[in-house]
Formats: structure tokens, sequence, C-alpha cells
């Protein structure tokens, strides 16, 4: 591998991989392709593109014959494909939108990569390598065993439906045109960088803010939470050890359910300002700034339309093949995101323009 293109590089997963590959790898050039949709972030491509070797561009995955042109002058020989709408709430307001990007603008980079690799003389060898996840086989039942490689996809949400079409679209270059393709599967990410409308950083933002926190139904649909740096090892290890033609699960993390993952970061968030009292007076609209407790805004709401109970992944042939370690997670890791938050409060609250600054508002009414 010589020349990388991220795409979605200036989102969560995508921004994390640009810097693990950029620290591994000096040398090595990294192109970043990112739309700056409502999911990402400028100030976080400006960052990446102070790195040594990376560049970025503002464009659409969907965009060919740009795709094309870049991956000509660059010469990429690799591309690593996170550019999605990742928001299961959002494709159940609006499906359209997760169809045009997850569906035709990977098979527009497919195409575009089709086209430019497949055709060079000598053929240089290559790979296009697909973001995929867990939530394509759909439900994990009470006591079945974690879904293979192998497994048929069961898709319930609209997100989950466009990630599973695009997976099949990656495939079917491999086995139509012969482009070398991988696909890897990871559960639920945390780290530093994720956009606030997400489980974990929108707990603790919510709660530093003053706002209820809502809790889908019962609480107790069960998921896989994995460190962020840990998934990008695993990519990594795709990226260099796996088969064309290959899928791989990089699984594993800290399996809780929401209800306990919500009370574990109110928790986390309380020991935080007990042993930080300047916290209260940066947060003055949390209820920890008034001695009461995180988890006093958990409020449970009307569950997500198909929602599903569980997911699991099996990391056998990963562990085999690639060496990949899964981590079983641990409260100390999620310890440092809530520290991460705590202190990155410029960077979550361009999210929420409509967020006067804590200094300005009034305390809520006793
Ligand atoms: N976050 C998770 O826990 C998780 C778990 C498993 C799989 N995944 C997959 O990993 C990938 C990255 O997820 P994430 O959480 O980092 O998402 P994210 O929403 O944080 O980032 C997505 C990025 O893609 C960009 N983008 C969107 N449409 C684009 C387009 N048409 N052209 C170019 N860029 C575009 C956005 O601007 C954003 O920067 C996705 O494919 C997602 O399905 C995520």
């Amino acid at each position: 591998m010589t020349a990388l293109l991220v795409t979605g590089g200036a989102g969560f997963i995508g921004s994390n991989f640009v810097r693990h590959w950029q620290a591994r790898f000096p040398g090595q050039r990294i192109l970043v392709l990112d739309r700056l949709t409502y999911a990402a972030n400028p100030a976080t491509l400006e960052q990446l593109q102070a790195l040594p070797d990376v560049t970025a561009e503002v464009g659409d995955i969907a965009d060919q014959e740009r795709v094309s042109a870049l991956l000509r002058r660059h010469r990429i020989d690799t591309i690593v494909n996170f550019a999605a709408e990742s928001h299961v709430d959002r494709s159940i307001a609006g499906p359209a939108t997760v169809v045009v990007t997850n569906v035709l603008g990977t098979q527009a980079l497919l195409e575009a990569s089709r086209r430019v690799w497949l055709q060079q003389s000598p053929r240089r060898s290559c790979r296009f390598h697909q973001i995929s996840t867990d939530e394509v086989y759909g439900e994990l039942a009470v006591g079945q065993p974690p879904f293979r490689e192998s497994d048929p996809y069961h898709p319930s949400s609209p997100y989950a439906a466009s990630k599973a079409a695009a997976d099949h679209l990656v495939y079917a270059y491999g086995r139509t045109y012969g482009l070398p393709v991988s696909v890897s599967h990871s559960g639920n990410n945390y780290g530093p960088f994720q956009h606030p409308e997400k489980l974990i950083p929108l707990t603790i933002t919510r709660v530093l803010q003053g706002a209820t926190v809502p809790v889908y139904g019962d609480g107790l649909q069960r998921r896989c939470w994995l460190p962020v740096a840990t998934h990008c090892l695993g990519i990594e290890a795709v990226l260099r050890r796996g088969r064309a033609g290959g899928s791989y699960h990089l699984g594993g993390g800290l399996e809780l359910s929401n209800l306990e993952l919500l009370q574990q970061l109110c928790g986390l968030l309380d020991q935080r300002f007990q042993a930080q009292p300047q916290l209260a007076a940066e947060y003055p609209l949390s209820p920890m700034a008034r001695g009461e407790p995180a988890a006093s805004l958990l409020r449970h709401v009307t569950d997500r339309p198909g929602h599903d109970r569980r997911y699991g992944l099996d990391t056998g042939r990963a562990v085999r093949e690639l060496g990949f370690a899964p981590e079983a997670g641990s409260l100390a890791e999620l310890g440092v995101v809530v520290d991460w938050y705590l202190r990155q409060r410029p960077w979550w609250r361009y999210f929420l323009p409509d967020e006067a600054p804590c200094s300005q508002r009034r305390q809520p009414q006793a």
C-alpha cells in the first residue's frame, strides 16, 4: 500500500482511522474525501490536514468522475470506504438519504475503482475495503450464538438495509469484475470525535447541559461496545493480511444493555464532578453542579420502531487469519471517553448551534 483514499475521513471512525494510519505508517500518503455533511465537524478535517502526508478534498463519493480523477492524480491503490449516512433514527425518519449515499454512493465509488484500477497497464495491486456493520445480520435471539461471516443478512432498519445493499454490491464487483474487495463488520464503536447524536456522546453532552436523556423502551437492548482504536487495528489487519473477497468480523468489546451503559456513564460523570469541583462552574446546568446524580435525567421514552434487541459477532475468522485481538473492553476506557467530552466542549458544541453559552442561560426553575 502506498496511497490510501479514506472516504468519510472527517467523521467519527474515519478520522480516528486516519490518525491511526498516519501514526503507524508515516510516509504513506492519505487522501481524505468527505462531503462534510451535518455529521462532520470541519475542525476535524483541518486537524487531519495538518498531519504530515495527509491531504483532504471536500466532495461526494457519488461523484464518479471526480473520484476517478482523484484515484489517477494521487495514484491511490487502497480505498477504505467509511462514508455513509450512519444514524439509524435519521434513516427511519427519511430513508431516501441512506439509499442515495450508502447504496448509490458506494456503487459510484466501486465503478470509479473498476474503471481506473482494472484498466491500468501494468495492473498494480489494489484493494477496495468496505466498512460495514453488525446490523446487517439483524437481531440476535436470546441464547443464539453470535453471527458468523457466512450467515445471511436480515437487516431491520433502512440504515442496516442500505449497508447490506452496499455490501452486496461490493461482493458483486469482486465476483463479476475481479475487483479486489474486502468487507469488515463491527459493533458499536466508542471514542473521541463522535457526533453528539450518538448514544454515548448524546448522554454525556445532554447531562452536561442539564437536558433529559431518552432511554428507548425498557432500555434492555444489548450491544457490544468496541473502542474505536481496536476497530482501527482490526481494519489495519484486514488491509495488510485480509484475503481479496474476504469478509471479517471485528467484534468484541464491552457487552452491556443500553440502560446499563447509560447508568455507567452517569456514574462516571458523578465521579468526575466529585473529583473535580471546578466542573460545576463549567457546566452549571448539569444536575451534578447541584449535587444531584446524573442519572436523575434518564427518561424512558417510546421504543424505536423495529429496534433490534441484541447484536453479536463471532470474531474467530479475524483472530485466526489476521491475528486480530478483540478486547473485552473496560469501564476505564469508557472513562477516558467521558474525559474527552468534558475537555472538548468547543468541538461538540459546533453541532449544537442553538445552545446558548451556559453562562448566558437561566438556571432552570426548581
Ligand atoms: N459508529 C459506529 O459505531 C459504527 C459501527 C459499525 C459500522 N459503522 C460504519 O462505519 C462508517 C463510519 O461511521 P461513523 O460512525 O464514523 O459515521 P459518521 O456519521 O461519524 O461519519 C460519516 C462521514 O461520512 C461523510 N459523508 C457522508 N456522506 C458522504 C458522501 N456522499 N460523500 C463523502 N462523504 C460523505 C460525512 O460527512 C461524515 O464525515 C459507516 O459506514 C458506518 O456505517 C459505524
